[in-house]
């Protein structure tokens, strides 16, 4: 077995391989107990490259236990990123002595030389152990449309209206669309229909999925959501993801705008809404098999524009946080709601809730290189107040995070948060929309690890999620206003975990 490695920027609250490279999660599952983290991984360095399927396992969504590759590449295919579904009923055959097995779904990305080079396809491979040991289908790949750019399957158990039979969302990245098929057995797949290209187009399509919410917590509404990941495009530059609200009737996904005012019209107000506000929140997808109705994402917290230059060694990429997602209205439109999964804070400790007026910099006592932070903002006169996480002693580095009431901004500027260098377009201020919430007041939830800042705002309703380099000194939290006043009420929360 290998020695964990420990570095200056090696999460302690987020998942990472120990020696390689990781890029989307894949195949989320939970199976018997077992959350299930497979992953875009190179087992053999910390680049992008010689794309195979890693492997964690986790009971609580917070520790992960990092598992042998479990689909690696050979010489006909990398295995790009696709999904798993527990086969209950063992409609695809793969099961052995009556137990459900579990299939995987994932693209082919055909190597040069091989009989199907130059194209990606959708292949299957399944376990009957529980998710460690797979096996290719010998029938592979199940679908292909001889497109070199068709990738990325979502499958879900579709049980509606028109029927019960296995859904995939997949996507022609190029061609910012979505494409829907529909099996009986998993191995045979029967096109269904198309879903854009709609708005968001500013970079190719990639990692989608489709699932059903309840709308206020009321079963009877349920809403369904097509997330699409974009690389580049992003609200702040390079890799994001986006959603689109609407209805699927189990051959169709229409989103809420084309439902009343047709797609053709390019003149529409935009339908989609940004998943997370961030650089560093791509490839989202959800689990499936998750008891009690939960929806759990998990991103990848990197963005293409540097992925493969961020300065940690010998791993490179982590995880996000594991997310409970909800809908709500907001003003008579759904919107997502993004929650850290409640198990982050199961073994946590909160401080005292301070209470603070800021008129300039107020240093607070308890600052630590990893934390939650949770923070009400009232505002008084100033015309931006917020604080300053993961600052060097002498007050030149550090992330800011601030709002402008004014302009309805939230704020997070990285420029001098700790190492930026090692590529130009990694320093960078993002921004995103807030609104006070009824009481006047905003309120961030925020999760500082060595290498990233995660933030949920007015309880979830905006994201913004980066990266970060500081140095492990620099641990210090400070409260700021400009231009006049502001009140906080704040809390830190210990996490239990400082060490990777
Ligand atoms: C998204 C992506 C996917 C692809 C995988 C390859 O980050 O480009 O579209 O399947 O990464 O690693």
């Amino acid at each position: 077995s290998v020695t964990p490695t420990l570095d200056t920027y090696r999460p302690a609250i987020h998942y990472a391989a120990r020696n390689t490279w990781l890029n989307d999660p894949n195949g989320l599952v939970f199976h018997e107990g077992v959350y299930h983290l497979y992953y875009q991984n190179n087992p053999y360095g910390n680049v992008h490259s010689n794309m195979s399927w890693g492997h964690a396992t986790s009971a609580d969504l917070v520790s992960w236990e990092e598992q042998p590759v479990a689909i690696p590449c050979d010489e006909t295919e990398d295995i790009f990123s696709g999904s798993v579904v527990v086969d209950t009923g063992n409609t695809s055959g793969f099961g052995a002595d009556g137990k459900a097995p579990l299939v995987a779904i994932y693209t082919s990305a055909y190597k040069p030389g091989s009989p199907h080079q130059g194209t990606q396809a959708q292949s299957v491979a399944w376990s009957t152990d529980g998710g460690y040991a797979w096996t290719k289908y010998a029938g592979n790949p199940v679908l292909t449309r001889n497109s070199p750019e068709f990738r990325d399957p979502k499958v879900f158990r579709y049980n509606g209206p028109a029927g019960s039979y296995w859904v995939m969302v997949a996507v022609e990245a190029h061609d910012f669309t979505v494409l829907l098929y529909r099996s009986e057995d998993l191995k045979n797949w029967e096109y269904l229909s198309t879903f854009g290209p709609a708005n968001g187009t500013g970079g190719i399509w990639e990692c989608p999925d489709l699932f059903e919410l309840p709308l206020n917590g009321d079963a009877s509404a349920r809403i369904w959501i097509l997330t699409v990941n974009m690389n580049p495009g992003g609200p702040n530059g390079g890799s994001a993801g986006q959603y689109f609200v609407g209805e699927f009737d189990g051959a169709t996904f229409r989103s809420e705008t084309s439902l009343t005012e047709g797609m053709q019209d390019p003149e529409r107000v935009p339908d989609y809404q940004w998943l997370d506000w961030g650089r560093d929140y791509y490839a989202a997808v959800s689990f499936s098999n998750v008891p009690n109705g939960r929806r759990l994402m998990i991103g990848w917290m990197n963005n293409w524009q540097y992925a493969n230059h961020i300065p940690t060694s010998p791993w490179r990429s982590p995880m996000s946080l594991v997310r409970d997602i909800s809908l709500v209205s907001v003003n008579g439109q759904p919107r997502l709601i993004q929650q850290p999964a409640p198990e982050v804070k199961a073994t946590s400790e909160s401080g005292p809730l301070q209470r603070l007026s800021i008129n300039g910099q107020a240093a607070v006592e308890g600052g630590t290189a990893v934390q939650a932070i949770d923070i009400i903002f009232t505002p008084g006169s100033a015309e931006e107040f917020g604080l300053v996480v993961r600052g060097s002693a002498d007050g030149t580095a550090g992330t800011r995070i601030g709002i402008r009431p004014r302009s309805g901004e939230l704020i997070v500027d990285r420029t001098r948060s700790g190492d930026t260098g090692f590529h130009e377009a990694f320093p960078s201020t993002s921004l995103a929309p807030i609104a006070a919430r009824q009481d006047g007041s905003y309120a961030l939830q925020i999760f500082v690890d060595h290498c990233s800042v995660e933030i949920f705002a007015n309880d979830g309703l905006a994201t913004v999620t980066e990266l970060i380099f500081p140095d492990r000194a620099q641990t210090s939290l400070t409260l700021y206003s400009t231009g006049g006043t502001a009140d906080a009420a704040l809390q830190l929360i210990d996490l239990g975990k400082e060490e990777a």
